[in-house]
């Protein structure tokens, strides 16, 4: 079987030295996998892959009318890989893709054209890495409504947050380490800005809810200004900071964002560098959770490899998704919210439970109120940190 993949950064080679290392085994379970090409942006960059004859090409072309029936989508592009993944989709091509932002942004796009083509659309290793959630939910859907799903979604932010409080050091001596480590997006901003736990939450919650969910509906929130301030704040009262996504259906409403918060040491959530978790409410079991590895080379590379054998099997599910439901979104569900702010207005004075001063900063919490009170009392603020506040102790 030939295969192709596009892109050969961190998880490209995590990819080529799995094939590799396992060719044996594979072949011993039929699964002769074999690379046909890769297609990268600079072929004169000097690249170390384990199969020495690979074939490197710099020409989509090559591998859009290439023999090829499943190619390996490993770019961090958002708007050329799109298009390279639709035109890959009409020549009949199955697609393993671990792009969260290609799947996030055309999610209906590109199931509906997976069904046209009859090819497979897999995606498990855009969400949570190594940790299989989207295969487990997809065959959850069809027997057991789902309602709830929260979860650490994001390892560059988790190990930053975690260093943070375990090793009482600075945001941006942290950052620089998840980047050395593999975890980090080529720009990070996507990781500490939230913007890629809201990706990843938009695909699980548009799945579980069959209903679109768009990217700028969910309030997105991230670590950016988190400081060792806040940390102790959220100590004094029994608690940790991490970056949880969420989403749950109340009252034929979505409640769905991506927010800093405080989490005491028995969350099942409250894990440390780039591990994630994800809990699953559903109507037939109440909830289970997963936690594992959500990001770097070999972790996200084996989701990738577990995609392609299920491919290769014929065993694949097929895509289902056509969001023919629709719900509205609205954050009415009412939490207790941590404010560090430098201004105080009166609207923001109407939802004060307590406070504490230090120097310029207002250390607040909130009485409980919802998402859309909270932000409506504070989109005005440039300097400003939210966590919301798990349980109240
Ligand atoms: N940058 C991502 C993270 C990689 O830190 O979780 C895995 O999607």
């Amino acid at each position: 079987m030939k295969i192709a993949i596009m892109g050969f950064g961190t998880v490209g080679c995590g990819v080529e030295e799995i094939l590799y290392k396992k060719r044996k085994s594979l072949i011993k379970n039929n699964f002769d996998i074999q690379i046909d090409k890769i297609l990268i942006k600079n072929t004169d960059k000097q690249r170390f892959p384990h199969q020495k004859d690979l074939v490197f090409t710099d020409d989509f072309d090559e591998v859009l009318n290439s023999d090829v029936d499943t190619v390996i989508d490993v770019t961090s592009s958002l708007e050329e890989t799109h298009e390279r993944i639709v035109a890959l989709m009409n020549a009949g091509k199955n697609i393993v893709t671990a792009n969260k932002a290609v799947v996030s942004k055309y999610f209906e796009e590109l199931n509906e054209l997976a069904v046209k083509n009859d090819v497979y659309f897999s995606y498990e290793a855009s969400v949570a890495g190594a940790i299989p959630v989207i295969h487990p939910i997809m065959e959850e859907i069809f027997f057991s409504d789902m309602n709830k799903i929260y979860g650490i979604l994001n390892g560059t932010s988790n190990y930053i947050l975690s260093k943070m409080e375990t090793e009482g050091l600075s945001y941006d001596e942290v950052l620089k380490k998840a980047q050395d480590l593999g975890y980090a997006e080529a720009d990070p901003t996507a990781d500490v800005g939230g913007l890629d736990a809201m990706r990843k939450i938009r695909i699980v919650s548009s799945l579980i809810y069959n209903s679109k969910i768009n990217e700028e509906d969910i309030f997105t929130f991230g670590i950016s200004n988190v400081t060792k301030t806040d940390f102790e704040f959220a100590k004094n009262l029994g608690y940790s900071i991490r970056l949880l996504a969420k989403c749950a259906l109340e009252a034929n409403n979505i409640n769905i964002s991506v927010i800093p918060t405080f989490v005491a040491d028995d969350f099942f959530a409250k894990t440390f560098e780039g591990t994630n978790a994800i809990k699953v409410w559903g109507e037939n079991f109440n909830s289970y959770e997963f936690k594992g590895p959500g990001a770097g080379k070999l972790e996200t590379a084996d989701a990738i490899m577990r995609d392609l054998l299920r491919i290769l099997a014929k065993r694949e599910i097929k895509t289902f998704y056509d969001a023919t439901n629709s719900f509205e979104v609205e954050n009415n569900i009412k939490h207790k919210f941590y404010i560090r702010t430098t201004e105080v207005t009166d609207g923001l004075k109407n939802i004060i439970d307590r406070e504490k001063t230090s120097g310029e900063n207002h250390m607040i919490v909130t009485k409980k109120v919802s998402l859309d009170e909270l932000t409506s009392a504070i989109e005005k603020f440039d300097q400003v940190f939210i966590s919301e506040i798990e349980e109240e102790k």
